[in-house]
């Protein structure tokens, strides 16, 4: 009798705790962010289209890479960072609700050299304020240290005055994965915006564990998409015997894979662990393609050409743009004059330059 009795008792007890647990899981502060398959197909086409090196049919939303999903996008600045090789945009999507800023990877002419050099970066740049985290500053200055940073919050507050208090979702692919998160980041703690999402795609890691952890308790909604052998998510290293020490990425994860063979090949999304560094994710499986890298569900990413940081633009653009001393201009719909000059012959040639 007794004996049931407390049975009973532990029975009922177990299922409040259970159950309390789960309402407790369920309110935590930093949840782990739901994967949604159809915005990620949206975004990868910004990330996409940012890469385009002509800046007349970007920001004119007219490029070959700007028609598919993200048709309807309305630019309101194309940032470009001349200086250091940078270009990122920021601009409204109606059919999000969202205001949308994206990020280009390197432009280099071997995008092998720049994987190469992941190798070797160091844990070199203390986070401010945040105690214990490290960064990489080659990733940390591409955001906080050129025209990009000041032209993204200037941009982003001009949305904000001409649509109202959307949401925002920050993406990029490559070290424009990399400047994402340093963006979403940077607009959730200094700016106090509300509603910031990040989805990057083959992002290097980018600090240590204590900045990753911090990252996901300021920027929960955050998802990292990985593809494959992808070699860029695998670097710079995670040393598993130095959790502490060593690069870490911030979660979370989720790993495109493909399975069958012949035309019966589909892509799993599996949608990854809390930790970062799912072991049973890209982790899984060896780094070793730079394809992988280059193509996200379908979708080219990387250069259109093969130039460097070439620039074109149509002449008539320039009422569009303001340029600092440097040559770095922001493009803007905000400061359109709309009288565009007719008189081409009086206008400059493009801008071009070459950028090592
Ligand atoms: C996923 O994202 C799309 C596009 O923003 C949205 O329309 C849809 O409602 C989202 N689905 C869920 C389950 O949140
Ligand atoms: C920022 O850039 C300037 C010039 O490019 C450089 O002198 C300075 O050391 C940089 N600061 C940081 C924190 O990287």
């Amino acid at each position: 009798m007794e004996r049931s009795k407390w049975l009973t008792m532990v029975i009922i007890l177990s299922l409040f705790v259970l159950s309390a647990g789960r309402g407790f899981k369920a309110h935590r502060k930093y949840d782990l962010p739901r994967y949604n398959h159809t915005l990620a197909r949206i975004l990868v086409e910004y990330s996409s289209a940012v890469y385009i090196s002509d800046l007349t049919e970007l920001f004119t939303w007219t490029c070959s890479r700007c028609n598919g999903l993200t048709k309807g996008f309305e630019m309101i600045e194309l940032i470009v960072d001349v200086e250091h090789c940078l270009q990122a945009f920021v601009g409204v999507a109606k059919d999000l609700n969202a205001i949308v800023i994206a990020f280009r990877g390197t432009q280099e002419n071997s995008i092998q050299n720049w994987i190469a050099d992941l190798y070797w970066k160091q844990l070199d740049c203390n986070y401010p304020d945040v105690s214990d985290a490290m960064v990489h500053h080659g990733f940390y200055s591409a955001y906080h240290n050129t025209t990009v940073r000041p032209g993204i919050i200037s941009s982003v507050n001009s949305a904000k005055k001409l649509y109202g208090d959307l949401q925002i979702m920050v993406t990029g692919h490559s070290m424009g994965g990399a400047m994402a998160a340093f963006c979403g980041l940077d607009l959730t703690v200094n700016f106090g915006m509300q509603n910031v999402k990040v989805m990057t795609f083959g992002q290097p890691r980018i600090g240590n564990a204590a900045f990753s952890s911090y990252f996901s308790q300021i920027v929960p909604n955050t998802i990292r998409v990985t593809n494959e052998h992808d070699m860029v998510p695998h670097l710079p290293p995670y040393y598993y015997h130095f959790p502490q020490k060593t690069y870490h990425h911030f979660p979370r994860e989720v790993w495109l894979y493909h399975i069958g063979f012949g035309s019966l090949v589909y892509t799993v999304e599996k949608v990854c662990d809390g930790s970062g560094e799912d072991p049973t994710c890209s982790r899984s499986v060896s780094g070793n393609s730079i394809l992988d890298h280059l193509k996200y569900f379908g979708v080219q990413m990387g250069c259109d050409d093969v130039v460097r940081c070439r620039i074109l633009m149509d002449p008539r653009l320039t009422a569009y743009s303001t340029q600092d001393q440097s040559g770095n201009f922001i493009m803007s719909k905000s400061r359109s004059n709309p009288i565009i000059k007719t008189n081409v012959e009086n206008v400059e040639s493009g801008v071009s330059s070459n950028v090592l």
